[in-house]
Protein backbone atom coordinates (compact mmCIF):
# COMPACT_ATOMS: atom_id res chain seq x y z
CA UNK A 1 0.00 0.00 0.00
CA UNK A 2 1.01 3.22 -0.84
CA UNK A 3 0.35 6.79 -1.26
CA UNK A 4 1.28 8.96 -3.85
CA UNK A 5 0.43 12.74 -5.40
CA UNK A 6 -0.93 13.66 -9.05
CA UNK A 7 -0.07 17.04 -10.45
CA UNK A 8 -2.64 18.07 -12.73
CA UNK A 9 -2.45 21.12 -15.24
CA UNK A 10 -5.24 22.97 -16.25
CA UNK A 11 -6.75 26.61 -17.58
CA UNK A 12 -5.73 28.82 -14.79
CA UNK A 13 -8.99 29.61 -13.07
CA UNK A 14 -10.48 25.76 -13.14
CA UNK A 15 -7.90 24.49 -10.72
CA UNK A 16 -10.78 23.53 -8.10
CA UNK A 17 -12.75 22.25 -11.01
CA UNK A 18 -10.00 20.32 -12.12
CA UNK A 19 -9.05 18.93 -8.68
CA UNK A 20 -12.98 17.88 -7.82
CA UNK A 21 -13.09 16.34 -11.01
CA UNK A 22 -9.79 13.83 -10.66
CA UNK A 23 -10.81 13.52 -6.88
CA UNK A 24 -14.41 12.63 -8.39
CA UNK A 25 -13.16 9.95 -10.78
CA UNK A 26 -10.96 8.63 -8.52
CA UNK A 27 -12.76 7.90 -5.97
CA UNK A 28 -15.14 5.94 -8.39
CA UNK A 29 -11.93 3.72 -9.10
CA UNK A 30 -11.73 3.20 -5.23
CA UNK A 31 -8.66 5.59 -4.91
CA UNK A 32 -9.38 8.31 -2.36
CA UNK A 33 -7.63 11.53 -1.62
CA UNK A 34 -8.12 14.99 -1.53
CA UNK A 35 -6.83 17.85 -3.44
CA UNK A 36 -5.04 21.70 -3.36
CA UNK A 37 -5.29 24.08 -5.31
CA UNK A 38 -4.69 27.60 -5.51
CA UNK A 39 -6.65 29.64 -7.89
CA UNK A 40 -4.85 30.95 -10.75
CA UNK A 41 -1.90 28.57 -10.53
CA UNK A 42 -2.71 26.48 -13.38
CA UNK A 43 -2.45 23.39 -11.66
CA UNK A 44 -3.56 21.13 -8.50
CA UNK A 45 -1.68 18.55 -6.19
CA UNK A 46 -3.97 15.82 -5.81
CA UNK A 47 -3.08 13.33 -3.19
CA UNK A 48 -4.02 9.84 -2.85
CA UNK A 49 -3.92 7.88 0.29
CA UNK A 50 -2.88 4.46 0.43
CA UNK A 51 -3.54 2.30 -2.75
CA UNK A 52 -2.16 -1.09 -4.04
CA UNK A 53 -1.47 0.70 -7.13
CA UNK A 54 -0.88 4.10 -9.13
CA UNK A 55 -3.98 6.21 -10.28
CA UNK A 56 -1.87 6.82 -13.42
CA UNK A 57 -2.17 3.06 -14.19
CA UNK A 58 -5.85 2.93 -13.48
CA UNK A 59 -7.84 6.21 -14.90
CA UNK A 60 -7.20 7.47 -18.54
CA UNK A 61 -6.33 11.21 -18.70
CA UNK A 62 -8.66 11.40 -21.77
CA UNK A 63 -11.75 10.66 -18.75
CA UNK A 64 -10.90 13.89 -17.38
CA UNK A 65 -12.51 17.26 -18.73
CA UNK A 66 -10.24 19.84 -17.02
CA UNK A 67 -6.92 18.00 -16.63
CA UNK A 68 -4.65 18.99 -19.54
CA UNK A 69 -1.42 17.29 -18.44
CA UNK A 70 -0.76 15.22 -15.21
CA UNK A 71 2.17 13.19 -13.48
CA UNK A 72 3.22 11.30 -10.36
CA UNK A 73 5.12 13.55 -8.34
CA UNK A 74 8.50 12.27 -7.40
CA UNK A 75 10.00 14.85 -5.77
CA UNK A 76 9.17 18.56 -4.80
CA UNK A 77 11.95 20.81 -4.37
CA UNK A 78 11.86 24.86 -2.89
CA UNK A 79 14.38 27.53 -2.05
CA UNK A 80 16.44 25.72 -4.70
CA UNK A 81 20.20 27.51 -5.70
CA UNK A 82 19.74 29.59 -8.73
CA UNK A 83 23.46 28.57 -9.27
CA UNK A 84 22.71 24.89 -8.95
CA UNK A 85 19.55 23.99 -9.62
CA UNK A 86 20.82 20.56 -11.37
CA UNK A 87 22.32 19.70 -8.56
CA UNK A 88 19.24 20.36 -5.98
CA UNK A 89 17.16 18.06 -8.56
CA UNK A 90 19.55 15.34 -8.12
CA UNK A 91 17.85 13.49 -5.48
CA UNK A 92 14.54 13.01 -7.15
CA UNK A 93 16.48 11.87 -10.16
CA UNK A 94 17.28 8.13 -8.54
CA UNK A 95 15.58 4.64 -9.41
CA UNK A 96 13.71 6.36 -12.18
CA UNK A 97 12.39 3.31 -14.67
CA UNK A 98 13.26 3.56 -18.15
CA UNK A 99 12.33 7.04 -19.83
CA UNK A 100 11.98 7.83 -23.20
CA UNK A 101 10.72 11.58 -23.10
CA UNK A 102 11.84 14.94 -21.10
CA UNK A 103 9.82 17.57 -20.46
CA UNK A 104 10.77 20.75 -18.87
CA UNK A 105 7.60 23.14 -18.63
CA UNK A 106 5.73 25.80 -16.52
CA UNK A 107 2.37 26.89 -15.48
CA UNK A 108 0.31 28.41 -18.59
CA UNK A 109 0.17 31.81 -16.49
CA UNK A 110 1.45 35.13 -17.16
CA UNK A 111 4.97 34.61 -14.15
CA UNK A 112 4.72 30.83 -16.00
CA UNK A 113 5.77 31.99 -18.97
CA UNK A 114 8.44 34.07 -18.04
CA UNK A 115 10.34 30.67 -17.02
CA UNK A 116 9.57 29.18 -20.81
CA UNK A 117 13.71 30.16 -22.21
CA UNK A 118 14.95 28.83 -19.11
CA UNK A 119 13.09 25.72 -19.14
CA UNK A 120 13.92 25.42 -22.95
CA UNK A 121 17.79 25.73 -21.89
CA UNK A 122 17.60 23.73 -18.56
CA UNK A 123 16.45 20.22 -20.46
CA UNK A 124 20.09 20.06 -21.90
CA UNK A 125 22.11 19.25 -19.08
CA UNK A 126 19.51 17.64 -17.20
CA UNK A 127 18.86 15.28 -20.59
CA UNK A 128 22.83 14.68 -20.23
CA UNK A 129 22.01 13.59 -16.83
CA UNK A 130 19.46 10.82 -17.33
CA UNK A 131 21.84 9.45 -20.28
CA UNK A 132 24.76 9.06 -18.17
CA UNK A 133 22.50 7.38 -15.59
CA UNK A 134 21.75 4.85 -18.29
CA UNK A 135 17.89 5.02 -17.65
CA UNK A 136 17.04 7.09 -20.60
CA UNK A 137 16.32 5.86 -24.64
CA UNK A 138 14.14 7.77 -26.84
CA UNK A 139 13.35 4.51 -29.36
CA UNK A 140 11.23 2.93 -26.65
CA UNK A 141 7.56 4.20 -25.80
CA UNK A 142 7.99 4.38 -21.71
CA UNK A 143 7.95 7.24 -19.01
CA UNK A 144 8.30 11.19 -19.63
CA UNK A 145 10.15 12.77 -17.35
CA UNK A 146 9.00 16.15 -16.24
CA UNK A 147 10.64 18.82 -14.33
CA UNK A 148 7.53 21.23 -13.47
CA UNK A 149 9.03 24.87 -12.33
CA UNK A 150 6.56 27.11 -10.44
CA UNK A 151 8.78 29.28 -10.04
CA UNK A 152 12.70 30.15 -10.62
CA UNK A 153 13.35 28.38 -7.53
CA UNK A 154 10.53 26.17 -6.89
CA UNK A 155 10.18 22.32 -8.94
CA UNK A 156 8.01 19.70 -8.64
CA UNK A 157 9.63 16.47 -10.35
CA UNK A 158 7.45 14.00 -11.92
CA UNK A 159 6.57 10.65 -14.06
CA UNK A 160 3.96 9.35 -16.38
CA UNK A 161 3.49 6.75 -18.92
CA UNK A 162 3.70 8.12 -22.19
CA UNK A 163 0.96 6.08 -23.17
CA UNK A 164 -1.22 7.83 -20.59
CA UNK A 165 -0.13 11.43 -21.31
CA UNK A 166 -1.38 14.68 -23.49
CA UNK A 167 1.26 14.40 -26.64
CA UNK A 168 1.29 17.71 -26.96
CA UNK A 169 3.99 20.14 -24.57
CA UNK A 170 2.25 21.52 -21.74
CA UNK A 171 -1.03 19.52 -22.49
CA UNK A 172 -1.51 22.77 -24.72
CA UNK A 173 -2.07 22.19 -28.57
CA UNK A 174 -0.73 25.29 -30.35
CA UNK A 175 -2.67 26.59 -33.64
CA UNK A 176 -1.61 28.82 -35.98
CA UNK A 177 -4.89 31.92 -36.75
CA UNK A 178 -5.79 31.61 -40.22
CA UNK A 179 -6.15 34.72 -41.42
CA UNK A 180 -8.94 34.13 -43.56
CA UNK A 181 -11.35 32.87 -40.79
CA UNK A 182 -14.08 35.55 -40.00
CA UNK A 183 -13.40 34.58 -36.02
CA UNK A 184 -10.88 33.04 -33.46
CA UNK A 185 -13.48 30.96 -32.81
CA UNK A 186 -11.86 28.68 -35.46
CA UNK A 187 -9.43 27.15 -33.59
CA UNK A 188 -11.58 25.43 -31.30
CA UNK A 189 -13.26 23.55 -33.82
CA UNK A 190 -9.96 22.73 -35.26
CA UNK A 191 -8.40 21.49 -32.40
CA UNK A 192 -11.47 19.96 -31.49
CA UNK A 193 -11.13 18.05 -34.38
CA UNK A 194 -7.39 16.96 -33.78
CA UNK A 195 -8.37 15.72 -30.48
CA UNK A 196 -11.05 13.89 -31.17
CA UNK A 197 -10.80 12.44 -34.49
CA UNK A 198 -7.20 9.72 -34.51
CA UNK A 199 -5.43 10.59 -37.52
CA UNK A 200 -5.57 7.36 -38.97
CA UNK A 201 -9.18 8.46 -39.21
CA UNK A 202 -9.29 11.68 -40.28
CA UNK A 203 -9.29 11.82 -44.12
CA UNK A 204 -12.27 9.36 -43.91
CA UNK A 205 -14.68 11.46 -41.65
CA UNK A 206 -13.73 14.84 -42.22
CA UNK A 207 -13.85 13.94 -45.79
CA UNK A 208 -14.68 16.78 -48.77
CA UNK A 209 -18.13 16.27 -49.80
CA UNK A 210 -19.96 15.39 -46.56
CA UNK A 211 -22.86 17.55 -45.50
CA UNK A 212 -22.58 19.48 -42.09
CA UNK A 213 -24.69 21.97 -40.40
CA UNK A 214 -23.59 24.63 -38.12
CA UNK A 215 -26.03 25.75 -35.12
CA UNK A 216 -24.75 29.45 -33.79
CA UNK A 217 -22.63 29.80 -37.26
CA UNK A 218 -22.09 33.60 -37.21
CA UNK A 219 -19.57 35.47 -38.11
CA UNK A 220 -18.84 31.73 -39.78
CA UNK A 221 -15.78 30.66 -37.84
CA UNK A 222 -16.69 26.86 -37.28
CA UNK A 223 -18.38 26.62 -40.92
CA UNK A 224 -14.92 28.40 -42.29
CA UNK A 225 -13.28 24.65 -40.88
CA UNK A 226 -15.82 22.52 -42.71
CA UNK A 227 -15.28 24.62 -45.72
CA UNK A 228 -11.91 24.77 -46.06
CA UNK A 229 -12.62 20.53 -45.38
CA UNK A 230 -14.43 20.74 -48.66
CA UNK A 231 -17.69 19.98 -46.82
CA UNK A 232 -21.18 21.67 -47.36
CA UNK A 233 -22.99 23.50 -44.65
CA UNK A 234 -26.33 24.49 -43.68
CA UNK A 235 -25.16 27.27 -41.40
CA UNK A 236 -27.68 28.59 -38.77
CA UNK A 237 -27.83 31.43 -36.97
CA UNK A 238 -30.08 34.80 -36.80
CA UNK A 239 -26.93 37.16 -37.48
CA UNK A 240 -24.52 38.11 -40.65
CA UNK A 241 -22.54 35.40 -42.30
CA UNK A 242 -19.06 36.11 -43.62
CA UNK A 243 -19.34 37.17 -47.41
CA UNK A 244 -16.39 35.17 -48.70
CA UNK A 245 -17.90 32.41 -46.90
CA UNK A 246 -20.61 32.40 -48.69
CA UNK A 247 -19.09 33.15 -52.12
CA UNK A 248 -17.69 29.57 -51.99
CA UNK A 249 -21.26 28.35 -52.75
CA UNK A 250 -20.88 25.37 -50.36
CA UNK A 251 -22.89 27.67 -47.54
CA UNK A 252 -26.25 27.73 -47.59
CA UNK A 253 -27.50 29.90 -44.22
CA UNK A 254 -30.72 29.82 -42.58
CA UNK A 255 -31.68 32.75 -40.33
CA UNK A 256 -33.50 30.56 -38.01
CA UNK A 257 -33.53 29.29 -34.04
CA UNK A 258 -30.94 26.68 -33.41
CA UNK A 259 -33.13 24.45 -31.37
CA UNK A 260 -36.31 24.46 -34.23
CA UNK A 261 -34.22 24.16 -37.44
CA UNK A 262 -34.38 20.80 -39.05
CA UNK A 263 -32.78 19.51 -41.65
CA UNK A 264 -34.08 19.51 -45.10
CA UNK A 265 -32.12 15.87 -45.62
CA UNK A 266 -31.28 13.08 -43.88
CA UNK A 267 -27.93 12.90 -45.06
CA UNK A 268 -26.32 15.31 -42.62
CA UNK A 269 -22.57 13.66 -41.71
CA UNK A 270 -21.62 16.51 -38.90
CA UNK A 271 -23.65 18.53 -36.64
CA UNK A 272 -21.22 21.17 -35.25
CA UNK A 273 -22.99 23.41 -32.85
CA UNK A 274 -21.30 26.69 -30.93
CA UNK A 275 -24.43 28.22 -29.71
CA UNK A 276 -24.42 30.39 -26.59
CA UNK A 277 -27.54 28.64 -24.86
CA UNK A 278 -27.98 26.91 -21.50
CA UNK A 279 -25.82 23.94 -21.37
CA UNK A 280 -28.40 21.76 -20.36
CA UNK A 281 -30.76 22.51 -23.23
CA UNK A 282 -27.58 22.22 -25.91
CA UNK A 283 -26.83 18.94 -24.04
CA UNK A 284 -30.84 17.94 -24.58
CA UNK A 285 -30.70 18.98 -28.58
CA UNK A 286 -27.51 17.08 -29.63
CA UNK A 287 -28.81 14.00 -28.13
CA UNK A 288 -31.85 14.32 -29.99
CA UNK A 289 -30.09 15.13 -33.45
CA UNK A 290 -27.67 11.68 -32.55
CA UNK A 291 -30.68 9.73 -31.12
CA UNK A 292 -32.80 10.23 -34.08
CA UNK A 293 -30.23 9.73 -37.06
CA UNK A 294 -30.27 13.51 -37.82
CA UNK A 295 -26.92 13.79 -37.65
CA UNK A 296 -24.10 10.67 -37.46
CA UNK A 297 -21.45 12.81 -35.33
CA UNK A 298 -21.42 15.86 -33.49
CA UNK A 299 -18.90 18.36 -32.44
CA UNK A 300 -20.12 21.51 -29.87
CA UNK A 301 -19.98 23.41 -27.05
CA UNK A 302 -20.90 23.67 -24.18
CA UNK A 303 -20.76 27.17 -21.69
CA UNK A 304 -20.23 26.93 -17.98
CA UNK A 305 -21.79 28.54 -15.61
CA UNK A 306 -19.60 31.08 -13.14
CA UNK A 307 -19.81 28.77 -10.51
CA UNK A 308 -20.18 25.19 -9.95
CA UNK A 309 -19.39 24.43 -13.07
CA UNK A 310 -18.65 20.34 -12.59
CA UNK A 311 -22.17 19.99 -11.03
CA UNK A 312 -23.25 21.56 -14.88
CA UNK A 313 -20.87 19.28 -17.06
CA UNK A 314 -21.82 16.70 -14.99
CA UNK A 315 -25.56 17.47 -15.42
CA UNK A 316 -25.27 17.63 -19.27
CA UNK A 317 -23.59 14.22 -19.44
CA UNK A 318 -26.23 12.62 -17.85
CA UNK A 319 -28.67 14.71 -19.58
CA UNK A 320 -26.91 12.86 -22.77
CA UNK A 321 -26.80 9.39 -21.30
CA UNK A 322 -30.98 9.47 -20.58
CA UNK A 323 -31.54 11.31 -24.52
CA UNK A 324 -29.89 8.75 -26.04
CA UNK A 325 -31.80 4.99 -26.48
CA UNK A 326 -28.30 3.02 -27.68
CA UNK A 327 -24.57 2.93 -27.11
CA UNK A 328 -22.63 5.55 -28.10
CA UNK A 329 -19.16 7.31 -28.00
CA UNK A 330 -18.93 10.35 -25.90
CA UNK A 331 -15.97 12.46 -24.83
CA UNK A 332 -15.16 15.33 -23.54
CA UNK A 333 -12.44 18.11 -22.88
CA UNK A 334 -11.90 21.76 -21.69
CA UNK A 335 -9.55 22.19 -24.91
CA UNK A 336 -6.81 25.30 -24.86
CA UNK A 337 -8.86 27.29 -27.21
CA UNK A 338 -11.70 27.04 -24.92
CA UNK A 339 -12.23 29.73 -21.89
CA UNK A 340 -15.66 28.95 -20.26
CA UNK A 341 -16.94 26.20 -22.07
CA UNK A 342 -16.16 22.69 -22.86
CA UNK A 343 -16.08 21.24 -25.86
CA UNK A 344 -18.15 17.29 -26.61
CA UNK A 345 -17.77 14.68 -29.25
CA UNK A 346 -20.85 12.55 -29.57
CA UNK A 347 -21.89 9.66 -31.71
CA UNK A 348 -23.51 6.29 -31.65
CA UNK A 349 -21.56 3.27 -31.54
C1 LIG B 1 -19.95 32.17 -30.09
S1 LIG B 1 -20.94 32.68 -31.39
C2 LIG B 1 -20.57 31.54 -32.64
C3 LIG B 1 -19.27 31.78 -33.29
C4 LIG B 1 -19.05 30.85 -34.47
N1 LIG B 1 -18.94 29.46 -34.05
C5 LIG B 1 -17.79 31.24 -35.20
O1 LIG B 1 -16.83 30.46 -35.14
O2 LIG B 1 -17.77 32.28 -35.84
C6 LIG B 1 -22.51 32.17 -30.88
C7 LIG B 1 -23.61 32.33 -31.90
O3 LIG B 1 -24.74 31.61 -31.46
C8 LIG B 1 -25.88 32.23 -31.99
N2 LIG B 1 -27.05 31.73 -31.28
C9 LIG B 1 -27.33 31.81 -29.96
N3 LIG B 1 -28.51 31.21 -29.71
C10 LIG B 1 -28.96 30.73 -30.91
C11 LIG B 1 -30.12 30.01 -31.30
N4 LIG B 1 -31.06 29.65 -30.41
N5 LIG B 1 -30.26 29.67 -32.60
C12 LIG B 1 -29.32 30.02 -33.51
N6 LIG B 1 -28.19 30.70 -33.18
C13 LIG B 1 -28.02 31.05 -31.90
C14 LIG B 1 -25.58 33.72 -31.80
O4 LIG B 1 -26.34 34.49 -32.71
C15 LIG B 1 -24.08 33.78 -32.10
O5 LIG B 1 -23.84 34.18 -33.44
Amino acid sequence: MMSEVVLGYCRPGFEADAGLEIQTRAAENGFYGFFRADKGTGFYLFEVQQSPNSLLDRLNIKQLIFTRQWFLVLGHHVDMCRDDRLGDLKPSLLELPLISELRVEHPDTEPGKELSRFCRKFSVPLRQILKSQKCYNEKKVAHCLTAFFVSGTECFVGIAPVSNMNPQPGGIMRLKFPAESPSRSTLKLDEAFLTFIPQNEREQRLRAGLNAVDLGACPGGWTYQLVRRGMFVQAVDNGLMDDSLMETGQVSHFQADGFKFKPKKKNVHWLVCDMIEQPQKVAKLMAQWVNDGWCKEAMFNLKLPMKRRLESVLECMEIITQELKQPFDCEAKHLYHDRDEITVYLRKQ
